[in-house]
């Protein structure tokens, strides 16, 4: 099997600066992440879980070239991230890896159809064959009639959507998620899983998930619990377990 992302031994320290107290600026180092190892290999489809703060979202950055480590290696398909130039850097987000951002950030200026356009602007692809991408993922989310609005004019939701529209149009081959169906009621967080569901079962890609929610985890293969910023426990659906049984086997880690 192809590993087509390798952390070794990753660490991230922030520094947080606290106000001046007495004319001196106090540093405080933050060690979020604690030597985080990981393979995922081509066709996984993976959970994080942890509780809030465990440095989920900071491993996720890392690994879609968004953060960097402050020590360890991070290495995705064959680049090494941590000594790169920006150059394949941006390469490596623009074309490899589909990132759905937590907080979502879509640009308020543009329309949601050109929001989701905005990886495709590198793309060679003719316009009508833009076009009817967009469209196609659009009606699989359904938001093909909100196309035309802004994303201060839809809800949350749909922002939402419309953010895992954009990480996908591209068709990259790591899909790295963060809370991807955190902002949705129970049938959308429905459309949008068995969504990555079949992305990973039928065009083997691979998936990194966030979720807080045992019932989105298990539609995955595998789940990595992680805690102070390390992985600390990581269970495999077993050949033909159902969804039911291994929901209780992630709600069982989860109280770890
Ligand atoms: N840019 C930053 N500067 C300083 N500290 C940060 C920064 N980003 C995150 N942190 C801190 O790092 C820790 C881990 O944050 P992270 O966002 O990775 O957590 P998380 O597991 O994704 O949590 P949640 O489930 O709430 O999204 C937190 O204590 C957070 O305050
Ligand atoms: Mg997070």
């Amino acid at each position: 099997m192809n590993e087509v992302i390798k952390a070794v031994d990753l660490t991230k320290i922030y520094n947080k600066r606290d106000k001046k107290k007495r004319g001196e600026i106090s540093v405080n180092l933050n060690q979020v992440l604690n030597g985080v190892s990981l393979e995922v290999y081509h066709g996984d489809f993976i959970s994080i879980m942890g509780k809030s703060g465990c440095g989920k979202t900071t491993l996720l950055k890392i690994l879609g070239g968004i953060e960097e480590a402050t020590t360890g290696r991070a290495i995705v398909g064959d680049i090494n991230l941590s000594s790169c130039s920006d150059e394949i850097l941006s390469d490596v987000r623009q074309k490899i890896v589909g990132f759905v951002f937590q907080e979502f950030y879509l640009v308020d200026s543009l329309t949601l159809k050109e929001n989701i356009l905005l990886p495709l602007y590198i793309s060679n692809k003719p316009y009508r064959e833009i076009e009817s991408l967009i469209l196609e993922n659009a009606k699989r989310f359904e938001i093909e009639k909100i196309l035309d609005k802004y994303p201060t004019e839809v809800s949350g939701g749909e922002k939402q959507r419309t953010a895992i529209c954009r990480a996908i149009i591209n068709e990259p081959k790591i899909i790295l998620a963060d809370e991807p169906t955190g902002n949705l009621d129970s049938i959308n967080s429905e459309i949008v899983i068995k969504y990555f569901e079949r992305l990973n079962l039928e065009e083997n890609r691979t998936i990194l998930m966030v979720t807080h929610d045992p019932t989105i985890a298990s539609y995955s293969k595998k789940v990595l619990l992680m805690k102070d910023g390390a992985i600390v426990k990581q269970i495999e659906k077993e050949n033909g377990e159902d969804k039911k049984n291994f929901i209780q086997r992630i709600v069982e880690i989860m109280d770890y």
